[in-house]
């Protein structure tokens, strides 16, 4: 199938407590350590969790840690936020925009894009969280949503950077609901994103670009997600918290990409 090496991301959310999420962190490498594994995988704990996280998962080479959100600006008098800066020597990926963060904090298309390119240069893998709402879908405006996202994204972002920036098409409705989209729909939405891209910048950018699929994943169904004209990986919130869930829908993605 594809040659591309799927990515499977873990989001933890604020589901567990800090010693939660250490013993989390400890179960994974129980779990992935020896293994040979042939998808990128990474975890976003909290922000208090990410250095002790770090010090657990320097155990195993083949987990890597993101950050939930970063704030847009570097420094200042922003209760409660935090930068770039103050995360960076924990991180290599980082979520960005979201639909919880929009939520609560009403970040823009623009500020999610102008982060991107922050984190670009900082040489860590933004992960852009785009998709469209219950209304959107109920009113038939899905690729005009996906369009109006990308766009912003396009127009911010130098084409040779593109291809380190990973998307996350997660339908808003079907995070933490339990509600799932037919998989057509979800990869017509992929095939939009990477003519799209392929249009305004290239068809070779826009094939090696990776598009994830997010949004109440278990381990049951995330191989049906992923592979050819689908998903090129998977964002897990709820089920990455059980160790042996994530374990499984790992295992699931790579043997949907094993040759
Ligand atoms: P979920 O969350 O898997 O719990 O639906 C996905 C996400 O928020 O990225």
């Amino acid at each position: 199938m594809s040659k591309k090496k799927p990515l499977v991301i873990g989001n933890w959310k604020m589901e567990l407590s800090h010693k939660g999420e250490i013993s989390l962190a400890k179960s994974l490498v129980g779990s992935f350590k020896g293994k040979k594994r042939s998808a990128d995988v990474v975890v976003c704990p909290s922000f208090p969790s990410l250095s002790a996280v770090q010090t657990e998962l320097k155990k195993v080479s083949n987990i890597s840690i993101g950050a939930q959100n970063i704030f847009w600006d570097e420094k200042g008098a922003w209760t409660g936020q935090t930068s770039l800066p103050q995360v960076q020597s924990f991180i290599s990926w980082c979520l960005l925009g979201h639909s919880e963060v929009r939520a609560v904090l009403g970040v823009t298309d623009a500020q999610v894009a102008a982060l991107a390119g922050r984190l670009l240069g900082a040489r860590i893998n933004p992960v852009i969280c785009i998709g469209e709402t219950a209304q959107e879908r109920a009113a038939d405006a899905t690729v005009e949503k996906i369009r109006t996202q990308v766009d912003v994204l396009l127009e911010s972002l130098h084409r040779t950077e593109l291809v380190r920036v990973v998307i996350a098409y997660e339908p808003i409705w079907a995070i933490g609901t339990g509600e799932l989209p037919d998989p057509d729909d979800v990869a017509q939405v992929i095939l939009f994103i990477r003519k799209h891209i392929a249009a305004r910048y290239d068809q070779d950018y826009a094939e090696r670009m990776r598009i994830l699929y997010g949004g109440s994943i278990k381990a049951d169904f995330a191989k049906t997600y992923v592979g050819g004209p689908l998903a090129d990986g998977l964002l897990v919130g709820g089920a990455s918290i059980h160790p042996q869930q994530f374990s499984t829908i790992v295992s699931e993605v790579e043997h949907v990409f094993a040759p």
